[in-house]
């Protein structure tokens, strides 16, 4: 088994005439926290969701390149997109409540997926929310209004309906700053608890962030791959210029 689980190969995404992301190579080592960091702009959210194929949803995009996910090349004709994004989950940075209770919100992805038995339904939405380290605080409120729940806690129960999928890989796009201190350190102990589980790329603005829950950040700069490598070695010891930069609060 290779130690990257996504290999991306020459990955360029263009909007129209606008170039999001510029011939990007990056392996993401499998079960670990890799972290995207790099100016407003610079892309990250355009490689971000290159591995799930959600560029496409915007009109126009285009994505040429590569991208394997477990040696199996994504931008394949026989792809299941569908099926695709069930594998790569993905949080937003705001939550994305739907309309219903807890329960509801968890077992989302699944009633989709077709899995209707009632038993079945509350096993994996107990063991979702448990992972999401929700359980203890949610188990007694599973038929509440989801929407009414504190912020914070709708971001992680996004995870929660994530994770009910049981995906080989959890895309988050900046999911704590939309959020208060407290907030955040939930968010970011629940990220640094999957790790050895699943695979997790999170795009975050915050050094503490990323160095708390990511083991390899890459770093980027105008659409393009900057520089990639151990977490605490980037951070003390970049080799660019621009993510010295950035780092040191030059722009960004
Ligand atoms: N659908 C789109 N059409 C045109 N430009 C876009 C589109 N999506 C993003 N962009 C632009 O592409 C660049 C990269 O975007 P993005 O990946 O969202 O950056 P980041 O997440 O690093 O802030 C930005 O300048 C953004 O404004
Ligand atoms: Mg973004």
């Amino acid at each position: 088994m290779s130690r990257a689980v996504i290999e991306a190969r020459g990955l360029s995404v263009r909007a129209g005439d606008r170039r999001l992301l510029h011939d990007v190579t990056l392996d993401v080592p499998r079960a670990g926290v890799m972290a995207l960091m790099g100016a407003s702009g610079c892309g990250k959210s355009a490689f971000l969701r290159a591995l799930n194929r959600m560029n496409e949803t915007q009109p126009a995009t285009v994505t040429t390149g590569s991208v394997r996910l477990e040696g199996v090349e994504l931008y394949g004709p026989e792809v299941d997109v569908a099926a695709l994004r069930r594998r790569v989950g993905m949080v937003f940075r705001a939550p994305q409540m739907l309309p219903g209770t807890v329960a509801d919100n968890v077992a989302y992805g699944l009633r989709v997926r077709g899995v209707t038995d009632a038993r079945d339904l509350d096993v994996r939405v107990e063991r979702a929310l448990t992972r999401a380290q929700l359980w203890s605080e949610l188990r007694d409120r599973l038929g509440d209004d989801a929407r009414a729940l504190p912020e914070g806690m709708q971001q992680r129960l996004c995870v929660a309906r994530a994770l009910a999928l049981d995906p080989q890989v959890l895309l988050l796009d900046e999911p704590a700053s939309a959020l208060d201190p407290v907030a955040t350190a939930r968010v970011e102990e629940l990220i640094a608890s999957l790790r050895g589980e699943l695979t997790v790329v999170i795009v975050t603005h915050a050094m503490q962030q990323a160095a708390h829950v990511s083991q390899t950040t890459a770093f980027f700069h105008q659409g393009r791959l900057v520089e990639v490598g151990d977490t605490r070695v980037l951070f003390t010891r970049p080799r660019e210029k621009a993510t010295q930069d950035y780092l040191t609060g030059r722009f960004g």
